[in-house]
């Protein structure tokens, strides 16, 4: 079985995982994002292959992602990493995902570094995955293919280093705007980390929040944002790093 496994609070993980697992005629679509998804039940063995996408916050795999991954136990099945990063970098994410899927059992058979927006800022990364992210993305998967194929294919070599980049999360969450709020439950019920009750959803659990943006995106009304200033702030301080298109990359 190919299983595509992904992380996507905002959805560009989702689209750099959906061309690869369409090149690569996958069989099972498993998007862990919601809290309530779970991945210690699934059972693999040697003969299945999963291709593992996570977004890289801060240079390492988000909180509510590495948790999961932490129990997802292979006996020898293959494993095709991606991170998909908003245009800066992803520092150590693809040699943390590496060490704790090797350590479970997989064998790390190919890795991507793959560009989407910002989701912080969108303009960084604008309408990323393009076309020519998609070529590139193809080619990849015809690369990998061949890799799976070949029964002497040996671990790939990733990049990143020890110790890992140090990353506690960031200082500012989104907010409920109350006067369009309409409290339907909608940032709740995809709020990774569980940090928006469903019965109080104008608030938010600061403690818990990983600021994915995943409740500013999906919010119907658009109640769920940044606080203004922190949003300017974000956007000087990343023009510095984000606004040169950054390449793909397939080790
Ligand atoms: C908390 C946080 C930290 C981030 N850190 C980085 C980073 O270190 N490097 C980078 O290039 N992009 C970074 N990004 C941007 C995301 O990696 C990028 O937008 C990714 O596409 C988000 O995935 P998603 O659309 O599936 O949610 C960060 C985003 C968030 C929310």
């Amino acid at each position: 079985m190919i299983y595509n496994l992904f992380f996507s609070p905002t959805g560009g993980t989702k689209k750099v995982a959906e061309i690869l697992g369409n090149a690569m005629h996958i069989e099972q679509n498993i998007d862990f994002t919601p809290a309530a998804v779970k991945l210690d039940s699934l059972q693999l063995t040697e003969k299945d292959i999963c291709l593992i996408s996570v977004p890289s916050f801060g240079g390492r795999i988000p909180f509510s992602a590495t948790d999961k991954l932490k129990t997802l136990k292979a006996d020898g099945a293959k494993a095709i990493l991606v991170t998909v990063f908003g245009n800066r970098a992803i520092d150590d994410t693809l040699l943390e995902m590496k060490d704790i899927l090797t350590n479970n059992g997989f064998i790390c058979i190919a890795a991507v570094e793959a560009v989407a927006e910002h989701s912080f800022v969108r303009k960084f990364g604008a309408n990323r995955p393009d076309a020519q992210d998609q070529a590139e993305l193809i080619a990849f998967a015809e690369i990998i293919q061949k890799r799976i194929a070949d029964p002497d294919t040996a671990a790939a070599e990733v990049p990143g280093k020890y110790p890992y980049k140090g990353f506690k999360g960031v200082p500012f969450h989104p907010a409920a705007d109350a006067n369009k709020c309409v409290s339907c439950g909608k940032c709740a019920k995809v709020c990774p980390a569980g940090a928006i009750p469903m019965n109080d959803p104008k608030t938010t659990d600061p403690d818990r929040c990983i600021t994915c943006m995943a409740c500013t995106v999906h919010c119907p009304k658009g109640a769920r944002t940044l606080p203004d200033e922190v949003f300017a702030a974000l956007e000087t301080k990343l023009s510095a790093v984000c606004a040169e298109r950054k390449p793909n990359k397939l080790y």
